[in-house]
């Protein structure tokens, strides 16, 4: 009898860690941070205190957040010759890859001599690729279109100095909530495709600004962050926001097997408590800046999904409501990715902390589907 395991497409309920970083019970849509509830930590806390909450296993008193948030703050701004390399790339090209070059050399800029293997450069490391990544992602955002990136300013927040960093304006204390709660429910969510992808680089030793640049290519793709870009593109292909037109539009998908964007989930199995709060949030800036079309079509196709496919599992995910609440923060579509970058980062590298205290290379193993022990014709005497 062979006692080989089974393979598992996508590895799908496989362990690939043990963490404590986050806790997830996807049949209650249950999300904790640390074992804190992310309704609450979205309630109470700002994306410095969450980041500080991830990396480090506790919530910071004032006066470590005070400190914490000051060195985020003198990390911000980048390189000159960071911002050259990001002058290089074609300006059509996706903010998702501009991101990916400039995190990756960015390893290059900082290494300083210093190894992973010594917990002050790690968190070093930590530090600087959360405090640096809101201005790689303004920077490409102006300097694609031909504009100066705007230096960072200390005495913002995290989330309100990104919102300023864009377009040169302080956003107004709405906003800058809104975004910062965004962060938060973005920053963490266990063994997702990306944080894989970061722990398993982090485990032969690369350094910090490798692991993440994979990680952001990763996210890139739209079955995982990606998504939230294309759920709008999506929506705007339905016609109107009536019951009878998005049932055929949604029914007319299905039976094509076509993937919903901004629906199901691996491990959720009813809707993500981070679409909910998302989805209020998007009310909250309709309240101060009126609604738009597209919410009531996402709403519709809610309800029709409920009913055509709620009994499979298959509800609004993350990226279902995300992109209204970043469309009507002003961002551009393609923006919405990487503001997911942003804000995941802090978990990617509670991740690799993890992992790197206790590191094994990741290396599984395969079934092998090949035809074995074959023998090398020559070329010549190849038919
Ligand atoms: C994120 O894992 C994370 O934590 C990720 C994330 C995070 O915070 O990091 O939560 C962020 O990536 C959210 C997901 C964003 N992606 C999308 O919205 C893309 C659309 N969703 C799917 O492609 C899909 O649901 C996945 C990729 C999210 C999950 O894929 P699985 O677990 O491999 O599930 P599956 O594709 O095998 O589907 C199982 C069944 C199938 O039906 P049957 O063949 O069994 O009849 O559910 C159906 C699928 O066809 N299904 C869908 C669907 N999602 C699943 N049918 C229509 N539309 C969908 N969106």
């Amino acid at each position: 009898m062979s006692e080989k395991p089974e393979y598992v497409p996508g590895l799908a309920g496989i362990p690939a860690a043990r963490s404590s970083v986050c806790l997830i019970d996807g049949a209650a849509g249950k999300l904790q941070y640390r074992g804190y509830p992310a309704e609450q930590l979205a309630e109470h806390c700002t994306f410095e205190e969450v980041t500080y909450l991830l990396l480090f296993g506790e919530l910071p008193t004032r006066a470590q957040l005070e400190g914490f948030s000051a060195e985020l703050a003198r990390e911000r701004s980048l390189k000159f010759r960071i911002i050259d390399v990001l002058k290089q790339l074609p300006e059509s090209g996706h903010p998702m890859d501009a991101l990916t070059a400039a995190v990756a050399v960015m390893g290059m800029f900082y290494a300083e001599g210093d190894h992973v293997a010594d917990p002050a450069f790690r968190r070093l490391c930590a530090i600087r690729l959360v405090a640096k990544l809101p201005t790689v992602v303004a920077a490409w955002h102006r300097i694609r279109r031909g504009d100066n990136p705007i230096e960072p300013r200390t005495d913002l927040g995290h989330a309100a100095n990104f919102l300023y960093m864009l377009e040169g304006e302080e956003p107004d204390e709405l906003a800058a909530r809104i975004m910062d709660v965004a962060l938060v429910l973005h920053a963490e969510h266990s063994m997702n495709a990306s944080t894989f992808t970061c722990r398993v680089t982090a485990s032969t030793l690369a350094d910090p600004y490798a692991a993440v640049a994979s990680a952001i290519g990763s996210l890139a793709g739209p079955l995982h962050g990606g998504a939230n870009e294309v759920v709008l593109q999506m929506l705007r292909t339905i016609p109107d926001a009536s019951p009878e037109a998005v049932r055929r539009w949604a029914e007319d998908k299905l039976a094509r097997k076509e993937k919903i964007m901004g629906f199901g989930h691996r491990v959720y199995k009813v809707k993500d408590p981070r679409a909910d709060i998302l989805q209020g949030l998007a009310v909250s800036l309709f309240e101060k800046l009126g609604t738009t079309p597209i919410y009531s079509i996402a709403v519709e196709l809610e309800r029709q999904m409920k009913d055509l496919v709620g009994h499979k599992g298959i509800a609004p995910n993350v990226d279902f409501y995300s992109g209204i609440v970043y469309e009507k923060l002003g961002l551009d579509t393609d923006n919405f990715t990487p503001v997911f970058a942003i804000s995941r980062v802090s978990g990617w590298l509670a991740h690799l902390l993890e992992q790197l205290e206790d590191n094994r290379i990741y290396r599984p193993s395969q079934v092998w589907t090949g035809t074995a022990d074959r023998t090398v014709v020559p070329i010549a005497d190849r038919g």
